[in-house]
């Protein structure tokens, strides 16, 4: 079955690299003449950004997942040297001309590190449960050998949204705060993502930069949560939108803009914490879904169904309906955070229909049978059978 790196290589290959929000990972042989400049579609230019302020000797933790690819893809359009560190299992030669160590952190080999220096280093593998392990032997191991850490942490290290807004500054989670976390037990993902960030200050401390994404969406994402809404309007027909159109608020991140703002927090030696979610407004269920209809030619109509008659019928946020999460007890800031600190550092944002556009080319490249299976939302005879109750209800 055609893979993830397929595609890039597709999208590469086929000149269709543009409209699919991508520019590797051939491109990147050589010295990176040839590259675009921007990975987005010319229609849709995200906000300029100024030129490098110094050549990076960057070190990426992972590199062929997600969202390390276009990280590479943005240093080295940027003129960095970029070296990956990982296991060569996922993706080994992924970006000819990129130097790549091999080992494996959740073994501690990490050897391929010694004696080598970086400016900085962007942590993206640390996601499983033992990620503080892996932050404090990588993090302890080249606190000397780097001037900088940048940790890719995660919205789900909070403990309370409540607040509104909400600022990276909410409260955290903790060993005695984690509900569904016992001593013993395998840390929650937010847990350990959580007690990571401490890892890393503990060996950086003020060189620490930690960068806390809300979903991750666009091109490469093979998880489908955003992928879902794209795919499912540029269906067309009747289509369920879940909540209230204007009170229920969406806030994500174009991987895009994760990546070159992350290069970018290196290069400019940006220390401390930070969300990692857009627009700084956020946006409406309305705004979004009709957003991402704009670039879509299929013809269409939208029932909303409040958020009580969805849960009755087995129709949960960020389960069936993903990326919606309505703003419930707890959660009112999760869609909701003032980005001026992040903004002033730089942040900048792709729009809606770029993302939109992106992903729907990465879509539309897979094989037919990963392009029928997504891997989140409802499936279509789900979606009728709570629509048709939901009809029925109302009459
Ligand atoms: N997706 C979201 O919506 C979301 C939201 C918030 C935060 N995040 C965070 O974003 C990050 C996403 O990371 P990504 O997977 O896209 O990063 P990536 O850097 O693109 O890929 C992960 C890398 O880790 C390497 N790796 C895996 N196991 C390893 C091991 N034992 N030792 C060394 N290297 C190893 C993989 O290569 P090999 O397999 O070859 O080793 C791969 O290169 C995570 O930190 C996640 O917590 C994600």
């Amino acid at each position: 079955m055609p893979t993830r790196r397929d595609f890039l290589k597709t999208a590469t290959t086929a000149g269709g690299a543009a409209a699919a929000g991508l520019a590797w990972p051939g491109a990147l042989a050589g010295s990176g003449a040839g590259l675009p400049g921007s990975s987005s579609s010319p229609l849709v230019l995200p906000r300029p950004v100024a030129p490098p302020a110094r050549r990076l000797r960057l070190l990426i933790l992972g590199g062929t997942g997600f969202i390390g690819p276009h990280q590479v893809r943005y240093a080295v359009e940027r003129g960095h040297d970029v070296t990956i560190f990982n296991r060569g299992q996922s993706a080994p030669g992924m970006f000819p001309g990129v130097e790549e160590l091999t080992g494996d952190r959740a073994a501690g080999e990490l050897d391929a590190l010694r004696g080598r220096t970086w400016d900085a280093v962007i942590d993206n593998s640390a996601a499983r449960s033992d990620a503080p392990d892996w932050v404090r032997d990588s993090a302890g191991l080249l606190r000397g050998q780097a001037d900088q850490y940048l940790f890719i942490s995660t919205r789900s290290v909070f403990a309370d949204l409540s607040q509104v807004p909400a600022t990276v500054d909410a409260p955290v989670l903790t060993r005695e705060t984690t509900r569904n976390w016992s001593e013993g037990q395998p840390y929650t993902y937010g847990l350990a993502k959580a007690l990571a960030e401490q890892e890393a200050v503990a060996a950086f401390g003020a060189r620490t930069t930690i960068v806390r994404p809300g979903l991750i969406v666009g091109p490469g994402d093979d998880t489908d949560r955003f992928t879902y809404w794209p795919v499912r309007i540029e269906r067309g027909g009747e289509i369920l939108a879940p909540g209230n159109p204007d009170e229920d608020r969406i806030q994500v991140i174009d991987v895009r803009d994760l990546c070159e703002w992350a290069v970018r927090l290196c290069e400019d030696r940006t220390y401390g914490t930070f969300m990692a979610v857009g627009p700084e407004n956020g946006r409406s269920m309305a705004e979004f879904l009709y957003g991402i209809a704009a670039v879509t030619t299929t013809p269409l109509s939208w029932t909303w169904v409040p958020r009580e008659f969805l849960a009755e019928h087995g129709f949960r946020p960020y389960q069936e309906m993903p990326v919606w999460r309505p703003p419930t007890p707890g959660f009112e800031g999760f869609a909701r955070f003032d980005l001026s600190r992040e903004v002033a550092a730089g942040l900048t944002f792709r729009s809606l229909a770029d993302t939109a556009v992106a992903t729907l080319a990465f879509h539309h490249a897979r094989d037919a049978e990963r392009r029928a299976t997504l891997r989140a939302g409802a499936t279509a005879e789900a979606e009728v059978r709570v629509l048709e109750a939901w009809h029925r209800a109302r009459s």
